[in-house]
């Protein structure tokens, strides 16, 4: 499984890209305005940091705009994939882009047939948000399982499954579970993964076991 961040802060990325376990980052124009910063400095910046997967998402609505902004924004880094929308405007510029040898991303997927679309217009990503289905009060995690069914059936269809909107490392266990490809995970909760009481204690208790052997490794 591939582990994205899902952020815009530089700090953040850094932090998390130094454990070397970040394949890539996923942002929208929330994450953006939330830095604070210009858009395309912050994409430059985390362009820099890492190597795999880059998604900026487009702002326009029409297809032939979304394409045009997708073309500039490829220009900041080779590893800058276009997020678009799960319209069918999105879908359609999702379609040129791919035919011109761009990746992207479709996001805002709330639904399997518009995972099944993209797939169909050479997505390289499909974006299903599981948070904000459980915020609706349907399972969004079934939703991966639908997608993960689906693409099974049909392997001419190269889209991965980039799980997003995840709100605990629970939704992590459960992706993983289902099979998605990738998951982007907000830096909070990838710190969670790490953590459990019982490693804590332990290593506290082998640290003051070897600390009375008087003895050291280096
Ligand atoms: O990158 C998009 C996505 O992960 C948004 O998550 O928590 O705003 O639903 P959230």
């Amino acid at each position: 499984m591939k582990f994205f961040i899902d952020s815009a802060n530089i700090d953040d990325i850094r932090a998390l890209a130094d454990l070397g376990i970040v394949d890539g980052i996923t942002s929208n124009p929330t994450l953006i305005a939330q830095t604070g910063r210009p858009f395309f400095k912050v994409m430059e910046e985390i362009c820099a940091l890492i190597q795999g997967p880059v998604s900026a998402e487009v702002t326009a609505i029409e297809a032939e705009q979304m394409v045009q902004e997708g073309l500039v924004l490829h220009k900041i880094a080779p590893n800058i994939v276009i997020k678009v929308p799960s319209t069918p405007q999105g879908i359609k510029a999702c379609k040129m882009l791919h035919d011109q040898g761009i990746k992207v991303n479709v996001t805002l997927c709330f639904s399997a047939l518009q995972a099944l679309i993209a797939a169909k217009a050479g997505a390289t990503f499909i974006s299903p948000f599981i948070g904000r289905l459980d915020d609706i009060n349907q399972d969004g995690m079934a939703l991966i399982d639908d997608i993960v069914q689906i693409y099974g059936n049909y392997p001419e269809y190269s889209t991965e499954i980039l799980a997003a909107s995840i709100r605990h490392p629970y939704h992590v266990l459960l992706a993983a579970k289902a099979g998605a490809d990738i998951i982007t995970v907000p830096p909070k909760i990838l710190w969670q993964l790490f953590q459990h009481p019982l490693t804590d204690k332990g290593l506290s208790q082998f640290l003051d076991d070897w600390k009375k052997t008087g003895q050291s490794i280096l």
